[in-house]
């Protein structure tokens, strides 16, 4: 829709840019001017201006500079037409619409709005009669503050629609009107609309502004689908919102993150647990407009929103669908990480559970969208075989091909060709001496399915979560003692750690420059904090129980396990590499591959000292 040429200039006009900054922030004035801290970069010190008699704002900081428009586009994260409907609603003035029909339609759907407005009011009002008694007990058992029912605008929609109807035609409205919205059916039979939500509790659902525009409704007891929503409506397209979107919006543009999750209630609880950037699609799967709607939620830069799954199967093919949908839509910047929730849970009783805190360790394990993409075609194939391997390699060039933008496909393409040289790599006899530089199992997840034999935890002698944790406690030794860094800087470099997130952390501390001095764990925090690595540091120190690791252990102490534990992870290599040769039938023959092995096994022996004899033997 195009505006005629000086609605802008009576808009611009009529606002005065400090009002409409002020009413989104606190600003001090200079002289003619107003200033404050930027709210579009980090600082401490005001170098954001804001001019009324100019009508623009600027900050020396970063550059950034506008009208009142550009304004609340980039602080309500808004579109264009949104934010001059915006504007234009506080500066008392009516968009103007191109044609008479597009006005008529804009009237019409005003009107539509304040209908279901007011219908979400009366949903409200009913949780406090008697007849929403019930519904009311059933959100508070569930575990809903009162407040969050008010938020939330959490209603009751009775048996009987009666009484909504008589209100809505008293406000002037048709029957015709509130069939248009899904909150009233007509039957088959000609006789008078009935209501659609009856005996259930009211989620409203609202646009990208906050406006309510359908309804979803869960039943409390007795038979029936458990949640039905509003059909598509005038105001409203299933495939294109998002439920939570227009807090979501504001979150995103304060800087966190955006997580979709699957429910209605999920979303509420993730709220109240202050991740207010949680989304839900509307009862179906996620659409390509809903990833795109996303995407826009969040500010420029990088785009990538956190889809949580549930632990099961069921989780996984959620998982694989979302995966195979957002694929070719991807952009530059433009992803999104995969978090799998603990087997039978979902976000809403995690929360109740272990409250923000499991959540977050959920999230800090939200995979990239590549690892997820191998796994899916990983998963069925024994990489073991070559044909198989590619078999692989076939379906990831398939999945990578339909990637439209060419900069993001051909990025997904080397990447697969690493990943699948390393993988190659890996079934032959390597350089003698050290360890095999990438494990196998850097290229899954330790929880998960096997994806082949080899993945197999019996096979690796130990289940997955263990071994992290053990690395874990590597990690967390060495950031508390970094002389040691130093000392087992050998060992660290040829090890691999089966974590994603850890191995990363592994690499970022073996790159830590040299320094004359003996590295002090300020410096490495430090090192580790600007180089982005806040949150693994965190969820890396979670959890972890062992004195020895702690920051009191006295050097020994912690050298000793830190020595223990890089021998377990070697050990676990050498037998990785032993059982691909076990494999490939080479066992027991003086192929290089056992000799190599055997070299191996002895190199650890002597570095760590430590008997690997037996324990290779089991
Ligand atoms: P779930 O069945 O996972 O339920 O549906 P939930 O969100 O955990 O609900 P509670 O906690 O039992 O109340 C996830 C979402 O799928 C849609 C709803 O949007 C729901 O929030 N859904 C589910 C339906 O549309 N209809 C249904 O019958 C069930
Ligand atoms: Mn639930």
């Amino acid at each position: 829709m195009s505006l005629p040429p000086n609605f802008l200039d009576e808009l611009r006009a009529r606002l005065n840019l400090s009002d409409v900054v002020l009413k989104r922030m606190r600003m001090q004035r200079a002289g003619r001017e107003w200033k404050s801290p930027c709210p579009f970069h980090k600082e401490k010190t005001p170098s954001f201006y804001v001019n009324d008699q100019k009508g623009f704002f600027h900050c020396f900081g970063c550059g950034a500079h506008g009208d009142a428009i550009g304004f609340v586009m980039r602080h309500d994260n808004l579109g264009f037409m949104e934010a001059v409907e915006l504007l234009a609603a506080d500066a008392g003035l009516q968009v103007p619409k191109a044609s008479p029909q597009e006005r008529q339609k804009f009237e019409r759907q005003k009107s539509l709005y304040d209908l279901v407005e007011q219908a979400t009011q009366w949903f409200e009002d009913q949780l406090h009669t008697a007849a929403g008694r019930q519904a009311l007990t059933y959100l508070r058992n569930r575990g809903l503050a009162d407040e969050t029912i008010v938020r939330f605008r959490l209603g009751y929609a009775p048996q009987d629609g009666g009484a909504l109807k008589a209100l809505l035609a008293k406000a002037g409205y048709s029957d015709a009107d509130m069939v248009e919205v899904g909150l009233f059916k007509r039957p088959d039979d000609g006789r008078s609309p009935y209501a659609f939500f009856r005996n259930r509790v009211m989620f409203p659902v609202t646009d990208r502004r906050g406006r309510v525009v359908a309804f979803g409704a869960r039943i409390m007891e007795g038979e029936g689908p458990k949640y039905i929503n509003s059909a598509d409506n005038p105001l409203f397209h299933k495939g294109k919102l998002l439920y939570n979107m227009s807090r979501a919006r504001q979150a995103a543009a304060d800087g966190k993150p955006v997580i979709v999750t699957e429910g209605y209630m999920d979303v509420i609880s993730c709220v109240v647990a202050g991740f207010d950037g949680a989304v839900a699609p509307l009862g179906t799967a996620l659409t390509e407009s809903q990833i795109l709607e996303l995407w826009k939620l969040q500010p420029e830069g990088r785009r990538i929103p956190i889809l949580c799954f549930d632990g099961d199967n069921a989780g996984r093919r959620a998982a694989f669908r979302a995966v195979e949908r957002i694929l070719p839509l991807l952009l530059p910047d433009h992803s999104a990480t995969v978090a799998f929730l603990p087997e039978k849970e979902d976000p809403d009783s995690l929360i109740r559970k272990g409250g923000a805190a499991a959540f977050q360790q959920v999230l800090d394990r939200a995979r990239p969208l590549m690892d997820v993409l191998w796994e899916m075609e990983a998963q069925g194939r024994d990489l073991t075989v070559p044909d198989q391997r590619a078999g692989l390699e076939a379906a990831l060039a398939q999945r990578c091909g339909g990637i439209a933008d060419g900069r993001v496909r051909r990025a997904y393409e080397q990447e697969v060709k690493d990943r699948l040289y390393r993988l190659g790599r890996q079934r032959k006899p390597a350089r003698p001496g050290g360890f095999a530089g990438a494990g196998q199992r850097r290229f899954g997840q330790p929880e998960g399915p096997p994806v082949s034999r080899l993945w197999d935890p019996r096979l690796r002698g130990g289940v997955a979560a263990p071994g992290e944790m053990r690395e874990r406690h590597a990690l967390a030794i060495l950031i508390n003692h970094p002389a040691l860094l130093e000392a087992e800087q050998e060992t660290l470099a040829d090890v691999t750690f089966a974590s994603p997130q850890n191995e990363r952390l592994r690499q970022a501390l073996l790159a830590i420059p040299a320094t004359d001095s003996t590295l002090d764990y300020g410096e490495i925090r430090r090192h580790l904090l600007a180089h982005g690595f806040a949150e693994s540091v965190e969820a890396m120190l979670d959890g972890i129980s062992h004195p020895a690791a702690r920051p009191d252990a006295t050097p020994e102490t912690a050298h000793r396990l830190l020595r223990e534990i890089l021998s377990i992870l070697a050990l676990d290599q050498v037998r990785t590499e032993r059982l691909n040769a076990e494999l490939e039938g080479v066992r027991g023959t003086d192929d290089g591959v056992y000799r190599r092995s055997e070299a191996l096994r002895k190199e650890l022996v002597q570095r760590l000292g430590y008997a690997a004899e037996t324990d290779l033997e089991e």
